[in-house]
């Protein structure tokens, strides 16, 4: 990234281009009726949902990603070069290191974006987009790539029936541009509560708990919740949070058109529209197809809102989610991208176009948890047209090119 002085004007951030990528594997309620002591009418009475998609062997959240990124640079209109940051929001990294933005730069074929990785759990993605609109309206940025992607299969207890029902693969993206053009992203409010910091969690891995055989032997790699606090928490802090990002941008709750809420949970949403006081219309919900996607949940949202017709030009959209830490963001946008392009922008990249480069001397271990093995056996069965090809295995000849 060449970052230069801010001009004198300064630039408004607009959002030029979306996509999403969902894998085509379903998991449905039956399924985890077979695996842990629930049942279909339990989970979708007290969450909504009534399936989510589990990503292939061969996927990971980088290769997600970039497919989601790279369909929202063609809705945009632009080259993948023309983007000089990526900002890639995730809780499920594939590694510690380097970042998933630093693969997603690669697999996206962009030689000159800064990228870096934003972990703000399930708000992440809008905290990345805040960042993104942050770079463009100093003057550091024309075109940020902004995606949240989460692969949260691979890190779920499939013997806790209070978490495995909840969560989701899956990706989504923006691009951000920089223009002199009214509307385009207004006002933005993020907090974090650290009171909620062990209330969703993951024990062991990092700089506190090294994976060992015993992390191993405990479960602690595995996602921790206390779902009670974390839905009281939700509940209060979406309006709020809502509310602060519409007033900074000089509106009131009944000027949006449609909310784009994290897809936590039915009862959360109903909760925020009756907080705001304002039908259940005006919020966009996809989590019974998809469960929770932490920070890949509202992008995805986004984008499937905007190609099923919900979003006009001059329409006001306020997106908001909460999450781990405890965080929450909320940005609101006045809409002025042309909402057709999406589909094309889809139509135009597919899955199995795009891969992410492996070390040559390295294969990882089978990732799909051993409660998803017969599962993932089974033909993946698509309610996506566009998602019909799974990424295939083009890392063994991209190794060739890349030796
Ligand atoms: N199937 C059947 N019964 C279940 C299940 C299940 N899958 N899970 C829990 N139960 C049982 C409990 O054991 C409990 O039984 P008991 O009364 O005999 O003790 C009973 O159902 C009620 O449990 P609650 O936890 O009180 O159920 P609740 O109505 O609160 O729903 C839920 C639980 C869905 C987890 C809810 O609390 C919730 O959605 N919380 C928010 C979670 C969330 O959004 N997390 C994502 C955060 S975002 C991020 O950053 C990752």
């Amino acid at each position: 990234m060449n970052a230069s002085s801010p001009g004198t004007a300064t630039p408004r951030t607009h959002v030029t281009g979306w996509g999403r990528y969902a894998p085509s594997q379903v998991l449905t309620n039956a399924d985890l009726e077979r695996m842990v002591d629930t049942s279909d009418e339990w989970i979708r009475s007290r969450t909504g949902i009534r399936e989510r998609r589990v990503a292939a062997a061969n996927e990971t959240t980088a290769s997600m990603g970039a497919v989601a990124g790279l369909r929202a640079i063609r809705t945009a209109g632009i080259e993948p070069d023309d983007i000089d940051l990526i900002l890639l929001a995730t809780l499920t990294p594939d590694y510690w290191m380097p970042s998933t933005a630093a693969l997603v730069k690669e697999a996206i074929g962009n030689t000159k974006a800064a990228a870096f990785d934003v972990m703000a759990a399930c708000s992440g993605f809008v905290y990345a987009f805040a960042t993104g609109q942050a770079y463009i309206n100093a003057g550091l940025a024309k075109h940020v790539l902004v995606i949240g992607a989460e692969l949260l299969t691979r890190f779920l207890d499939y013997t806790d029936r209070s978490t495995c029902i909840l969560f989701g693969d899956g990706a989504g993206a923006v691009v951000l541009s920089a223009s002199t053009e009214p509307g385009g992203a207004l006002g933005i409010e993020m907090t974090t509560d650290p009171q909620g910091a062990y209330m969703i969690w993951l024990p062991a891995g990092g700089a506190k708990s090294p994976p060992s055989v015993e992390t191993v032997t405990r479960g602690e790699h595995f996602v921790r919740m206390e779902g009670n606090a974390t839905y009281r928490f939700a509940t209060k802090t979406m309006a709020t949070t809502a509310l602060e990002s519409i007033r900074r941008s000089g509106l009131q709750a009944s000027d949006v058109d449609l909310f784009i809420p994290h897809q936590a949970n039915i009862r959360i949403v109903e909760a925020v529209a009756k907080g705001l006081d304002l039908p259940m219309e005006k919020m966009f919900v996809n989590l019974d197809k998809y469960g929770n996607t932490s920070a890949a949940s509202v992008p995805i949202a986004l984008a499937e809102a905007v190609n099923e017709g919900r979003v006009e030009i001059g329409d006001v959209v306020t997106m908001v989610a909460f999450g781990a830490g405890f965080t929450s963001g909320a940005v609101t946008v006045e809409w002025t991208a042309d909402p057709a392009r999406g589909r094309a922008g889809d139509a135009a990249v597919r899955p199995e176009d795009v891969s992410v480069r492996l070390p040559v001397d390295w294969d990882s271990v089978d990732p799909i948890p051993d409660a998803l093995a017969e599962l993932m056996r089974r033909p993946g069965s698509l309610d996506v047209p566009l998602d019909d090809v799974a990424p295939g295995e083009p890392e063994r000849a991209h190794r060739e090119v890349h030796a």
